[in-house]
């Protein structure tokens, strides 16, 4: 890489003298032809900052931080596509903030691992460990770069999944404003809180992602997205204790491709309805996935008595599914823990929704539940190919369980559609 680097400096330089010779050997040029010149020159010669130079020592026990800040501001502010390059080494970093506007498309050749802090220090709601804001045309190229947020300890004092209130621990990758960007070949290993947040993104990439954490990890969730247009995550592994994926509000043309889930709580649209004015969500694609071991499968959750809402074109295509309790789930009673409010249905409208090419093993009698709201029930719900079977101890072969909906059903259906009356187990 380094050779690869100096060699394009080389050329770049070369180009510089040749292109001022020939201009400064021009002098009868047109004015404009030169200046179209000077605009390619700026743009192929773009800085390469190295964190090391700005004294970043990635021994695993200095703290780096002020370096990558200093580093990062270089890069930010320079006029042409710059990089700044992270080699080999593991770094000790409290909060980063690779925040924009930068003056020009900045890429980030990682190819050191970060490491946080395993003090459990709580920071504002929502705040993040590694953080990427406001960026446009930025790449970060991972190289199976790991993000270790050490959160063994956090796990142990954060009790938000039973008591509902939430600490204040960072998530350890927080995407936020991000516009024609892409992340590549990252791991995300024990976040203190959720791995990767992913807010207000507009044609954004995700490719090659790995997340681990324990099953004991609360409130892990993988990857959550939400408010954003146009991002894909393609070719991932989620391994956590809590949902892999869950999709929020607002989230439009997501698209999740050759993933693969678990352990954890499988991949969720939702939960929706708690807030008022949420967006919808629209036009979401989950195909070619794998999930094992894990609490549910694809599911949506809504809360009952809540705001009105929209959950449409969702499409679940060629997923197999291994030992799983709930593979195919709607809930529009979703009640953790008793934290809702029952009076009455919820407002959120569930319609044109298929399920196609789904098949695998169900560790729970009932493998489809679809339990929509009778307030708004779902429309244009569509199953089609899906064959489980029961694995689990009890008697009897898998069953489908539905209610407030009538779904059209084509080709293979086991276990036959709707056999019985879905009711809320909570
Ligand atoms: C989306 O972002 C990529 C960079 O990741 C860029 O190459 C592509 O042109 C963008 N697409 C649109 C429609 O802007
Ligand atoms: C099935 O998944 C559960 C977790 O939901 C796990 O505890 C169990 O070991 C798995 N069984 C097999 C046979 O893998
Ligand atoms: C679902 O089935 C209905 C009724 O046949 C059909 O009109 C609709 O196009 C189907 N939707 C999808 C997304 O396949």
């Amino acid at each position: 890489m380094v050779g690869l680097r100096r060699a394009k400096t080389i050329l770049c330089v070369v180009l510089v003298v040749m292109a001022t010779t020939l201009a400064n050997g021009a002098k009868m040029l047109k004015e404009n032809v030169q200046d179209e010149d000077k605009d390619k020159q700026s743009q192929g010669c773009g800085e390469s900052i190295d964190v090391k130079a700005s004294g970043a020592k990635g021994d695993g026990k200095t703290d780096d931080s002020a370096a990558f800040a200093a580093a990062w501001k270089k890069v930010c502010e320079a006029k042409s596509p710059s990089s700044l390059i992270v080699p080999k080494g593991d770094y000790l970093v409290n909060t980063l903030e690779f925040k924009g506007p930068c003056k020009s498309a900045v890429t980030i050749d990682m190819n050191g691992n970060l490491k946080a802090p395993s003090k459990a220090t709580p920071g504002k709601p929502h705040c993040g460990w590694i953080n990427f804001e406001k960026l446009e045309n930025f790449n970060l190229k991972g190289h199976g770069a790991i993000f270790d947020g050490q959160g063994a300890h956090a796990w142990k004092i954060n009790d938000c999944a039973k008591t509902g209130k939430c600490n204040t621990l960072p998530i350890n990758i927080r995407i936020t404003d991000l516009v024609n960007s892409k992340i590549k070949d990252i791991k995300s290993t024990n976040s203190k809180l959720f791995h990767m947040n992913i807010i207000n993104c507009k044609n954004l990439t995700l490719e090659d992602i790995g997340i681990d954490a324990p099953p004991e990890s609360l409130n892990t969730d993988g990857i959550h997205i939400g408010r954003s247009d146009g991002v894909r995550l393609v070719r991932s592994k989620i391994k956590t204790g809590d949902d892999c994926i869950s999709i929020g509000d607002g989230t439009e043309n997501f698209l999740v491709e050759d993933v693969e889930c678990g352990p954890g709580h499988g991949i969720a649209i939702g939960s929706l309805g708690k807030y008022p004015n949420e967006k919808p969500v629209k036009g979401v694609t989950i195909r070619r996935c794998h999930i094992k071991n894990t609490d549910n499968g694809v599911r949506i959750k809504t809360w009952p008595g809540s705001p009105p809402g929209i959950v449409s074109n969702i499409l679940f295509q060629e997923i197999t599914m291994d030992n799983v309790s709930l593979p195919i789930l709607i809930d529009q009673v979703y009640c953790p823990h008793g934290h809702c409010n029952k009076g009455g249905p919820s407002k959120v409208k569930l319609s044109d929704i298929t399920y196609r090419d789904i098949k695998g093993t169900s560790a729970s009698k009932v493998a489809v539940k679809l339990l929509c709201s009778p307030g708004e029930p779902c429309t244009n719900i569509n199953l089609s190919n899906i064959d489980f079977k029961y694995t689990g101890k009890e008697k009897g072969p898998a069953v489908s369980a539905c209610s407030d909906v009538k779904p059209k059903v084509e080709g293979k259906m086991e276990p036959p559609a709707c056999t019985e009356k879905a009711k809320s187990d909570t």
